[in-house]
């Protein structure tokens, strides 16, 4: 488990260890490789997904999902969620790209089962995948710890100005939110207006940064989670 006590080794060591690739997810939509990083007698293994596999999207700008990723990090530290395993921007052997440590799921949990929980580690991630606006929030993007913690992947596609949240977290629709998420949104909302919100307006443009600080205002006044939108598929497919 990532804790306060050991992320910031993990993060130093994503960010200064040397990093090889040692394979390739085949079921992964863009060249997202597995990799091992090594600092001195310690290794982790992590995801490294390079710009230069992107793969392009209509809708998103051509090499913009590494630091959409960094940015859900971010966003998912300044909620106080340890919702997104730690990710970072660095060079790597196919260039620059995102790094993110590889989190070893608990194999006899049944994700089909498990995403239809009203759990409250799901919960965060539902709320979270509405203020980053997550476009492919798949039932494979659940990472559950032995531990029984809840961490998400596979932010990529995120911060558009649309709104285009599609997701198989829907359970939530229309609840009132607890006191103690609107806090997480009041502490959210300072933070974009200070050091996070600078380092995420150096990763989204202009418009999306001002769509993202919107959602927080709007969910913050609605006080419920929202409701599928009918002018988009709200549900990814395939949804695993
Ligand atoms: N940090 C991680 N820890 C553990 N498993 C991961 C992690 N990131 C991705 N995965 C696994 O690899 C799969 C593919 O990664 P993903 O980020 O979804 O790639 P793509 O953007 O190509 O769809 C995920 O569905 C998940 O099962
Ligand atoms: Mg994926």
């Amino acid at each position: 488990m990532v804790t306060a006590d050991n992320r910031d080794e993990i993060l130093a060591a994503l960010g200064y260890g040397d990093l090889k690739v040692t394979g390739r997810l085949v079921d992964a939509s863009n060249a997202t490789l597995f990799g091992e990083i090594t600092v001195g007698d310690k290794s982790f293994n992590c995801i490294y997904k390079p710009v230069t596999g992107e793969r392009p999207l209509w809708d998103f700008p051509d090499g913009t999902l590494a630091n959409r990723e960094y940015a859900a990090y971010l966003i998912s530290q300044a909620m106080q969620l340890n919702c997104v395993p730690p990710t970072l921007l660095r060079e790597g052997p196919f260039g620059f790209g995102m790094v993110q440590l590889w989190i070893d799921i608990d194999e006899d949990v049944d994700l089909a089962e498990l995403y239809r929980k009203d759990l409250p580690g799901l919960r965060n991630l539902a709320l979270f995948d509405v203020v980053i606006n997550n476009t492919d929030r798949k039932i494979g993007h659940l990472l559950p710890t032995p531990d029984g913690h809840i961490y998400g992947c596979d932010h990529g596609v995120t911060f558009h100005s649309d709104d285009k949240l599609r997701t198989v977290l829907w359970q939530w629709e229309q609840k009132e939110l607890l006191d103690s998420e609107i806090e997480i949104l009041k502490v959210l909302a300072a933070d974009l207006d200070g050091d996070a919100g600078e380092m995420i307006k150096q990763l989204i443009t202009s418009e999306e940064f001002s769509a993202l600080k919107l959602r927080v205002e709007r969910l913050q006044a609605e006080k419920v989670f929202p409701s599928p939108s009918p002018d988009w598929p709200a549900v990814p497919w395939p949804p695993f």
